[in-house]
């Protein structure tokens, strides 16, 4: 693991002009996330503390620091093991948004680590270059882990996104900026577990309208919007246009030119803006809180009712550019064509569908699909590894709901029955599902990680939502043609086998640990070597040739092997 050190800068003082009255006011500086790579991660999760406001000490949770955590750099293609340490007192669980991993490598609430213990997943990094993040997933915790500021971003990078013109220093041309919405106690200050009453708008964990210094160049902002509840509608005090390249797990076929970006809460886009020839202005990127559609949170209240949180509704800073000196070799055109995104050809696809009312009917806070709430024991839905889903999501509510599916990206097919904008038609995770009878149909296919034993989660991102029971859960079974699941004599148990890219490997005693993986060919050559510290452990074959291999799994003191097959 490398770890790598940004600066983290200190308290500034700037001059503001407001309304023509001179303040002079001490501004913070947002600091970048420190980056992890390599192919072992650590994190731990612990109970911290954090001045959020001068003077107060308010509770947090944070990984490997007081609050948020490093943003894990992963190339695709290689193999990572990510330690999660569980330093607090309660159980959690750490989900990696939007990855494309097994069941019992996502983190969520099946993959549960108890206090004091270590979870040990390790899988081959399959997706795109975009951003991900991470966050804990145990059912009915996952607003209160989140809020206290469990939560990271992941940078994927890919060699098509590499050869594009495009800014990539992090920290320089490449700003990581996680937006939240936080309700802190007015006296107190500390963290109220609520996501009713919002009252403050934080960028990378500062608070009210920090800074960052930009070059006088094309930037690449990376947002996100972690909050748990209320979205952002996204804009410049300038109105400036500026360009989305990506959406939730990849990069778009060619840049969108846009004035507002509106995302829901666990969304993320990537932006250029453009600051050559500006350097000492300016500028702000503004929650325009007016426009958002009313009955969405952060904008009015609508026909929903309820309370007008005290920055609902309004348009402010978020947080301020300071233009500064253009780097080297700065990065001065904005792209055009970026990729081709070739969506799942939709004809015979098996259709789940998902209806979202309130529950009961006018309830603002509890929602349910199908009018079911979730019950950890129910399996709501099973497809078949390879099937082509679509899914066509109807919201019977009043207020809009952003559902996320987990195990894989899917692309946006139409919303309210028209052919998505086009910011929307790449790979996506999460997607706002309109109020009043509004409809989202997606598509996607799991070509991988068939399991008949451990599901994967769909919910509404409103965390709230999501520990309210607004969560479901559908098995892929593994693929019957050429692929099975194998099952030795109470031994290990390996699948797929035959295998191509990768195979997960479990210990038939549910207590039994692997703690190395070793796989040699017919000639007693090893060809993969690997240690673990994880009752389940997956495995990359993506190397290895076709043909008959041996596993050895180590546990302890015991090595068993069993035959593998790679086609
Ligand atoms: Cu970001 Cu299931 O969650
Ligand atoms: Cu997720
Ligand atoms: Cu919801």
């Amino acid at each position: 693991m490398t770890y790598n050190h940004y600066p983290k800068c200190a308290i500034a003082c700037i001059w503001l002009f407001a309304n023509s009255i001179t303040v002079l006011i001490a501004q913070p500086a947002i600091p970048m996330p420190d980056t992890v790579s390599g192919n072992v991660i650590d994190l731990t999760l612990a109970n911290s503390s954090k001045q959020f406001f001068n003077g107060f000490n308010t509770s947090t949770i944070g990984y490997n620091g007081s609050y948020l955590g490093p943003t894990i750099i992963l190339n695709k293609g290689q193999e990572v093991t990510m330690n999660v340490h569980n330093n607090l007192s309660d159980t959690t669980t750490t989900h990696w948004h939007g990855l494309h991993v097994a069941p019992m490598n996502d983190g969520s609430p099946h993959n549960p680590i108890l206090p004091g213990t270590t979870w040990s997943p390790g899988f081959t990094v399959m997706d795109n270059a975009a951003t991900y993040w991470y966050h804990p997933h145990l059912h009915g915790k996952t607003l209160n882990q989140v809020l206290l500021g469990a939560a990271g971003l992941i940078i994927v990078r890919d060699p098509e996104e590499e050869v594009l013109t495009l800014p990539r220093r992090y920290g320089f041309d490449d700003f990581p900026l996680i937006f939240q919405w936080q309700h802190f106690d007015a006296a107190s200050k500390q963290i109220i577990l609520d996501d009713v009453a919002d009252n403050t708008t934080l960028v990378n964990g500062v608070v009210a309208a920090p800074y960052l210094n930009v070059p006088a160049q094309v930037v690449r902002l990376r947002i996100l919007n972690a909050s748990s509840r209320r979205f952002f509608e996204f804009g410049f005090n300038d109105n400036r246009s500026f360009k989305q390249i990506t959406s939730d797990d990849g990069l778009l076929n060619a840049a969108v030119s846009m004035t507002r970006l509106m995302l829901g809460s666990g969304e993320r886009a990537e932006i250029l803006v453009d600051f050559s020839g500006q350097e000492g202005n300016t500028f702000f990127i503004k929650q325009f809180g007016s426009e958002l559609p009313a009955g969405y949170p952060g904008g009015d209240v609508g026909m929903m009712g309820g309370t007008l949180g005290p920055l609902d509704n309004k348009d402010f800073n978020l947080l301020q550019f300071n233009v500064v000196a253009s780097t080297s070799n700065p990065v001065t055109t904005m792209p055009g064509a970026l990729t081709t995104n070739v969506v799942y050809p939709a004809a015979g696809a098996a259709n789940f569908n998902v209806r979202i009312t309130g529950f009961p009917m006018m309830s603002q806070t509890n929602f349910t699909f199908n009018g079911v709430q979730y019950d950890p024991a129910v399996i709501n839905m099973t497809t078949n590894q390879n099937t082509i889903m679509t899914w066509t999501i109807t919201n019977q509510s009043m207020m809009p709901h952003p559902f996320h599916i987990h195990g894989n990206h899917f692309y946006v097919l139409s919303i309210d029955g028209a052919t998505p904008p086009a910011n929307l038609r790449g790979r996506k995770d999460v997607v706002i599902v309109p109020p009043f009878g509004g409809t989202v149909k997606l598509i996607t296919q799991y070509l991988d990680f068939g399991d008949p034993d451990i599901p994967y989660m769909f919910h509404c991102h409103i965390l709230s939502h999501e520990d309210g029971g607004m969560m479901g859960q559908f098995i892929v079974n593994p693929s019957t043609t050429g692929i099975q699941k194998l099952e030795n004599d109470n031994k290990i148990f390996a699948y797929p086998n035959p295998a191509q890219n990768y195979i997960n490997i479990k210990l038939n005693s549910a207590v039994s640990i692997i703690s190395k993986v070793v796989i040699v060919n017919t000639m007693g050559q090893t060809v993969y070597s690997h240690q673990f510290d994880s009752a389940v452990i997956q495995a990359s074959t993506q190397h290895l040739i076709n043909g008959s291999y041996f596993i050895n799994v180590f546990s302890g003191n015991h090595v068993l092997t069993q035959k593998l097959v790679i086609e």
